[in-house]
Order: C-alpha cells, then structure tokens, then sequence
C-alpha cells in the first residue's frame, strides 16, 4: 500500500507530523507499506515552513512542489498540475490530506479525479461562513473523500447531515493535539517570554492572519485600537503573519504599533517557541482555528477574533469565547477574562495524543490486499 500525504501551508506540518510517525512505526511491522511525505511549497518562508520541518523532526519531504503564492485560483490551480503529475508517476493508492488550506482541496480534488482514493484528515469542521476560502476548501475536500476522520463529535454529525455515508467516517480524535502533547515539556523548557522580559502567566499572546481582518482597513484598525488599549492591561506578544506585516505597513498603522510601550511585535515564530509561550500565556487573543484548540489543551483562555468558529467544541468545553472583530467587544472580552480566575476545563474526548495511531490502524485495516494484517485479522 502506497500513501501520499500532502502538507503545504504552517498549519498542516503539526498536522502530518504525528502521521508521518504513525506510518513510520507501521512500516516497521509491514514492510509492503510504502509512504511518502509531499510538500506543495504554498508556504515557503523559512519561518512559515522549515522552521517548523526542524522544531518537529519532520523529514525534508519527499517532493516539493514549490507552487508559492498567488491568488486562490493561480495558487489552487498551479498545485493541482504539478500534484497531477506526480500521481500519475507514483501511483498511490491514498492520498492523505490535513486541515483545510488550498493545498487540501487542490489535491484532493487531484487525487480523486485520477481515481486515487483520499482521506481527510481534521473532517467535518464547519464554519457556516462562505466568505472564508477554508469553508470552501473543507466542504469540497469531504465531499469527495473516501475516509473522513474528525476531531469530534459536532464534526461528525455535521458530515452526517450532509449526507456523507456514515461509514466513511471515523472519530479518531485531534493529530495537531498528538504533535502539541509530545512536544509540551521541550516547548515550555525554552522559557521563551524571559526573552520578552516577562513573567510566566502575565502576558498575553496575539496572531491575526485572515483576511477579513487583516484585509479590511476598518477591521484591521479596530482591532489594533483594542489590542493598544489591551496592552496597557497586559504585556502582549504578536508574532506577525506576513500578510499582517503587510497590511499594517500600507494601511500605515505599523510605525504607530511600533510605539506601543508593552507589546513585542515580532516575526512569525517556530512551533516549540510559540508552544513555549501559549503554555504560559494568561490569554490567547487570536483569529487561528489551531491556537483555539491548543488553548482547550493548555488551559489559557482563548479569545477569538471571529464572528463564528469552525470548532465549536473549544467553545462548549469553555476554554473559548468568539467575541467577533469589533474593538468594544474585544476590550471588555480581555477585562472580564482577566478578572475571573481560571478554571481548567475538560479536555476534549480522544484529544489524547493517539490520534495518528489511530489513523493509520483504520487505514492499514481498510487495505483490501491486507498486506499488513494477514486474511485472518479482520
Ligand atoms: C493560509 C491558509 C489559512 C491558514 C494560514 C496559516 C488558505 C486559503 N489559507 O493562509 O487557512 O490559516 O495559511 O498561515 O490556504 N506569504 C509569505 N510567505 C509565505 C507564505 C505566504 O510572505 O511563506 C505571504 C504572501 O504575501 C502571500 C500571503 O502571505 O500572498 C498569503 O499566503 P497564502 O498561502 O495565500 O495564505 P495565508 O494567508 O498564509
């Protein structure tokens, strides 16, 4: 059994990594199993990919396809050809995709039209919300997949009343989870916010990269008219997006955030230094899908600037709250957070660092040649 699976943009190499282990230790049982790790180059920044492939151990991939930027059409289409070519000279039997980036949905359509079959890894979120490029991306990808496995229940169900066959759908639980348990100890070793010169459970951390708010001139300045009056409150630290770099530039807001006395705003970080400092933070203010389901594992309060998430699970066990993009809301979200004490929530179910097992043993199980189970093994 030959298995592609595809990574692209900074939120998906946490996402393979745990995979990538997972068929590692497979193989090592099962010899007839092949893999293959296959980057689409959609992130390409050392600070947006290669750091990451170091922080994780992550072998250099296989192949990269080296598509870079463009707008979603130029991006998505330039990955489909250069990922056609390569199946058509492989001949997997799987593709595995993770999350919900344009790299997801390009290959999975890819895949699925030279007859491969695909699995999505992180099915089933739902945003509702049609003016984000992931919702599109998620709902095409699971469409035509041929394994669904989801982080949770909602996910499912959600696939469920979209009609999907219940039987190409597995809870396994959450791989970024897997990569964030593992690493933990090692991330909060580095004691990354002595470099900022403060203290552990005082500071607060902020990442903002979509475009609805990053793009918009009024978003984007309300958001930073609360983040300047939040960080008198609380020290921030803001590992900036390039795209957020960017616009702050030419919306001619950077020179003015520059002055603000108590935030760090700093170049984008790897995944162990940014874990060193979410498992400290005494709040997480945020518009990621990653860092809302981190928060649930590592008991900071998470904030989410968004007016809807594709994770409602972070908000039903109570470790996040979707205040929207709108500074008055933002502002008292902070100070109400900052005047309760925290009380730890309850993790998610199957968020328990096995995910990727789990994956890979469905996947080897469905092998119709059962070259790795024997015809006895079921
Ligand atoms: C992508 C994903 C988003 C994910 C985010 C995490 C899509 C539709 N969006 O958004 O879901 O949350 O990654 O970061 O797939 N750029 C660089 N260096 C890089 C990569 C990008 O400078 O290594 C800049 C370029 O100006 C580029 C812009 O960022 O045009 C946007 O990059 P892109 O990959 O299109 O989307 P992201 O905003 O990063």
């Amino acid at each position: 059994m030959k298995i592609i699976v595809v990574a692209g943009a900074r939120p998906n190499f946490m996402k393979v990594a745990p995979l990538i282990e997972a068929l590692r230790a497979a193989q090592a049982r099962c010899p007839a199993l092949e893999y293959m790790l296959v980057h689409t180059g959609q992130h390409y920044d050392a600070q947006m990919s290669q750091a990451f492939f170091e922080d994780l151990g992550l072998p250099r991939p296989d192949v990269d396809l080296g598509v870079g930027s463009g707008g979603h059409a130029e991006q998505t289409g330039k990955i489909m050809v250069a990922f056609e070519g390569l199946l058509q000279r492989v001949e997997p039997d799987w593709v595995m995709v993770v999350g919900d980036v344009n790299s997801t949905m390009a290959c999975a359509i890819t895949a699925k039209k030279l007859g491969i079959k695909v699995a999505h890894v992180e099915a089933g979120l739902r945003s509702r919300d049609w003016s984000m490029p992931e919702e599109i991306n998620r709902v095409v990808t699971d469409v035509l997949c041929d394994l669904l496995f989801t982080t949770d229940p909602l996910a499912s169900a959600n696939l469920q009343a979209e009609g999907i066959d219940p039987g190409r759908i597995h809870f396994v639980g959450n791989v970024m989870i897997d990569t964030l348990l593992k690493h933990r100890e090692r991330a909060a070793a580095l004691r990354l916010w002595e470099r900022f010169g403060l203290q552990a459970g005082a500071y607060g951390i902020v990442t903002l990269h979509r475009p609805s708010n990053v793009d918009d001139r009024q978003v984007f300045e309300g958001i930073v008219a609360a983040l300047e009056v939040v960080q008198r409150q609380l020290p921030l630290v803001f590992p900036m997006h390039p795209r957020t770099r960017k616009m702050a530039e030419t919306f001619g807001m950077w020179a003015r955030m520059q002055d603000w006395p108590a935030a760090n705003l700093i170049e984008p970080l790897g995944y162990l230094q940014m874990l060193s400092l979410t498992s400290h933070a005494a709040l997480i203010l945020t518009d990621s899908g990653g860092l809302q389901e981190e928060a649930a594992i590592l008991g900071a309060p998470c904030i989410t600037l968004r007016e809807n998430t594709e994770r409602p699970i972070t908000v039903a066990v109570g470790a996040n709250q979707v205040v929207g993009s709108k500074p008055a809301a933002i502002i008292e979200a902070v100070q109400t957070r900052l005047s309760q004490s925290q009380t730890p929530c309850q993790p998610p179910e199957k968020w328990d660092g096995l995910a990727a097992r789990r994956i890979v043993e469905i996947l080897i199980r469905r092998d119709d040649r059962r070259q790795c189970y024997g015809d006895h093994s079921g």
